[in-house]
C-alpha cells in the first residue's frame, strides 16, 4: 500500500523527471495579497507567473504546497472535509500546454512504476464549452489517443469544469478533471463525475490557464498560456489506500492513536465520539500549521488570527467532551510536528513557540469559557427550551466571552435551538463600524495631514520595519500603523517583550540608514509586479490594480501611498521612545525624530 510520504515522492520524482523545478512549499498565508486570508491552492503563490512575470527556476515547475480552505469548516468531521490539505501540483509557465500535460497526468496514474492504476477503473471531465471559451474536443481527443474510451469522458459545464482563483481576480481556464470510478451503480441515467452520489472520486485537476479574469467580471485572454494542475494529497491517498474516509488514511493515524488514547474512548463506534475526534484531529493540526508558518500568525478576533481562535476554541470544545486533558493541543501539536518533521521543517524549529501559543490561547478560552457557557445558559432559560437566541446575546457571547459565532450556533443546535445570525452579523457590523470610524480617523490624523514632518516620520517607519526584520527575523510584519506631527507608532507581530538593547540595535540600524542620506525611490507598478518584486506590505484591503512603491536603496521596499521624504538625511535623528505590548502577539514602538 502506498503511503503519503510515498505519494510526495513519486510526484516530484516524476514531474523531475520530466524537467521540472522542485520548489519548496510557499507559506500558508498569502504575501501581499489582500484577495484572500490563505493559500488556497498550489497556483497562489505562483500568480505573478501566471501573469508573466519570469520564475528564477524556469518554466516548468512542481511543489507540494501546504493550502487552508475554511469555506466548510461546518462539515469538518464528515468523511471527507477537511480545513488543512496538502495539495500536489505542476505547472508550465508558457511552456507546454494540453498534449503534454494531459500525457503526463496519464502516464503517472496508469504506468506501474508511479501509481499504476487500471484504466478501468479512471474516468475523466472536460470542459463543455460557453460563450467564453470553446468546447474542449482538443482534450478529449488527447485523452482517446492515450487509450481512454470516448464513454469514460464527460463535458460538464463552467460550474464543474473551470478553475479560477479563490480570489475575485486572477488567472483561470477551462480545466479536465481526473476521477476514480469506486465501481458502484450509477445513481441515475445522468450520472456523472458531476454529481456527489460517491461513484466518482475526484484525484486531479488539470486546469488550462488562458484567461485573466478582470475585477469588472471580463475575461482577457492571458500573454502566455499555462498549465496549473491540483491533486489533492489527503483526498487521493485516501482513494489509492481505499479506506472510507480521509481520517483513516496513514496521514491521520498517529494524531487519532493519541485522541483515542488520551480520551480513552474508542474511534468509529458512537458517530459524535468520531466526529468530535476528527473535528479535534483536524483543528490542531491546521493550527499547529498556521502557528509553524514562518510568516507567524497567533490567535487574535482579526483575519487570519480570528480563523486560528475558532479553530482552537472549536477543538476545546470537541476536545472536553471527549473528556481530553486541559492541555491536549499542545500534547497533539507534538505529534503532528513530529510527523511532519521530513516534510516542513518549520513545524520543528518553532516547536516551542506553536505548543507555547496554543496553551495561551487555551488557558485564555477556559478562563471566559466556564461564565459564558453560564451566560449561554441564561439566555437559554430565558427562552424557556424552544425558539431563536437574539444577536444581541450571540455578540455579547462572541464579544465577551470569545465564543465565535459557529460555536454558539453549534451550543444552540445541540439543545435544539437555533440563532438569529443575521442579527448577530449586525450587531458585529455596527461594532465594527465604530472601529472602522475610528480607523479612518487615525489614517487621516496620520496621513492625510502632509506636512513634511509626517512624511519624514513616515519614511522612518518604512527604516523601523526593515531594522526589526533585519534584528528579529523576515517574519516581523506589520500590523498597524499611526503617524502625527509629533511621532510615529507602528505594530507588528512579535511574542515576546523587546529588550532595550534589542530596540538599541534596531535604533542603530535606522540612524545609520539615515546617515547614509540614501535617496529615497517611488515607483508606480501592477501589484504583480510589486509582488514579483518582492515588495512588503499592503494593508489597503481594496483591491488596486497599479500600486506605489517605495524603495529606500537595499534597505526597505514597500508598497505604499506615501508621502516620504525624499533623502533619508533629511529625517534627523530617530529615537525609540516606548515599547509595549499591543495585544496579545502584536508589539508596539513609539518613535520620534529630534533635529
Ligand atoms: N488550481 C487547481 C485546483 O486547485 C489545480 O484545483
Amino acid at each position: 500500500m502506498i503511503t503519503a510520504d510515498q505519494l510526495r515522492a513519486k510526484y516530484l520524482a516524476f514531474f523531475a523527471s520530466k524537467g521540472h523545478a522542485v520548489l519548496p512549499s510557499a507559506s500558508i498565508i498569502p504575501e501581499n495579497d489582500p484577495t484572500v486570508l490563505f493559500t488556497t491552492a498550489g497556483m497562489h503563490p505562483l500568480v505573478p507567473y501566471l501573469l508573466g512575470a519570469s520564475h528564477p527556476e524556469g518554466k516548468r515547475l512542481c511543489d507540494v504546497q501546504k493550502c487552508i480552505r475554511t469555506g466548510d469548516i461546518d462539515e469538518v468531521g464528515d468523511a471527507s472535509h477537511l480545513t488543512f490539505f496538502e495539495m500536489l501540483g505542476n505547472w508550465s509557465l508558457g511552456d507546454y500546454f494540453k498534449k503534454e500535460a494531459i500525457s503526463w497526468s496519464w502516464e503517472f496514474l496508469t504506468s506501474p512504476e508511479y501509481l499504476g492504476l487500471d484504466p478501468d477503473r479512471l474516468a475523466f471531465s472536460v470542459f463543455a464549452g460557453d460563450e467564453h471559451c470553446p468546447r474542449d474536443e482538443e482534450s478529449a481527443q488527447i485523452w482517446q489517443s492515450l487509450g481512454v474510451k470516448p464513454e469514460r469522458i464527460f463535458y460538464l459545464p463552467k460550474k464543474n469544469n473551470w478553475w479560477g482563483p479563490a480570489g475575485q481576480t486572477g488567472p483561470c481556464g477551462p480545466d479536465t478533471e481526473m476521477f476514480i470510478d469506486t465501481g458502484k451503480a450509477p445513481c441515475g441515467p445522468d450520472c456523472s463525475p458531476a454529481c456527489d452520489c460517491g461513484k466518482y472520486l475526484e484525484i486531479w485537476n488539470d486546469v488550462f490557464m488562458q484567461y485573466n479574469k478582470t475585477a469588472e467580471g471580463t475575461f482577457e485572454p492571458l500573454k502566455q498560456k499555462n498549465v496549473d494542475t491540483g491533486m489533492g494529497l489527503e483526498r487521493t491517498i485516501g482513494v489509492l489506500q481505499g479506506v472510507k474516509s480521509v481520517y483513516e488514511t496513514d496521514l491521520f493515524q498517529p494524531i487519532l492513536a493519541e485522541i483515542i488514547r488520551l480520551s480513552g474512548k474508542e474511534y468509529g463506534q458512537d458517530e459524535e465520539v468520531t466526529r468530535s475526534m476528527r473535528i479535534v484531529a483536524d483543528h490542531i493540526r491546521t493550527s499547529t500549521f498556521i502557528l509553524g508558518d514562518p510568516r507567524g500568525v497567533t490567535p487574535s478576533n482579526v483575519d487570519q488570527g480570528y480563523v486560528l481562535r475558532r479553530l482552537i476554541r472549536r477543538a476545546v470544545r470537541h476536545g472536553m467532551q471527549l473528556g481530553l486533558p486541559e492541555n491536549f493541543p499542545s500534547q497533539l501539536a507534538r505529534i503532528i510536528i513530529d510527523q511532519y518533521r521530513d516534510v516542513y521543517g518549520e513545524l520543528a524549529d518553532k516547536a516551542d513557540f506553536i505548543c507555547q501559543e496554543f496553551d495561551r490561547e487555551t488557558q485564555r478560552f477556559e478562563r471566559t469559557l466556564k461564565s459564558g457557557l453560564k451566560e449561554f445558559d441564561k439566555a437559554i432559560a430565558r427562552l424557556g427550551g424552544s425558539g431563536q437566541i437574539d444577536g444581541q446575546t450571540a455578540f455579547h457571547l462572541y464579544d465577551t466571552f470569545g465564543f465565535p459565532i459557529e460555536m454558539t450556533v453549534e451550543l444552540a443546535h445541540e439543545k435544539g435551538l437555533t440563532v438569529d445570525e443575521a442579527g448577530f452579523a449586525e450587531a458585529f457590523r455596527h461594532h465594527q463600524q465604530l472601529s472602522a470610524a475610528g480607523a479612518e480617523q487615525r489614517f487621516k490624523g496620520g496621513l492625510a495631514d502632509a506636512t513634511e514632518e509626517t512624511a519624514r516620520l513616515h519614511t522612518a517607519t518604512h527604516l523601523l520595519l526593515a531594522g526589526l526584520r533585519h534584528l528579529l527575523g523576515d517574519d516581523i510584519y506589520q500590523r498597524g500603523s499611526n503617524i502625527t506631527a509629533e511621532r510615529l507608532r507602528f505594530d507588528f507581530n512579535f511574542g515576546r517583550k523587546v529588550t532595550r538593547e534589542e530596540l538599541d540595535q534596531v535604533q542603530a540600524f535606522v540612524n545609520e540608514a539615515i546617515a547614509r542620506d540614501i535617496p529615497v525611490e517611488c515607483n508606480e507598478m501592477t501589484l504583480e509586479e510589486a509582488r514579483a518584486m518582492g515588495a512588503m506590505g499592503i494593508f489597503d484591503s481594496k483591491y488596486e490594480s497599479r500600486v506605489k512603491v517605495y524603495r529606500i536603496g537595499d534597505v526597505s521596499m514597500e508598497i505604499c501611498g506615501g508621502p516620504h521624504a525624499s533623502h533619508t538625511g533629511e529625517l534627523g535623528q530617530f529615537v525609540i521612545q516606548k515599547e509595549e505590548s499591543s495585544s496579545a502577539g502584536v508589539r508596539r514602538i513609539k518613535a520620534v525624530l529630534k533635529r
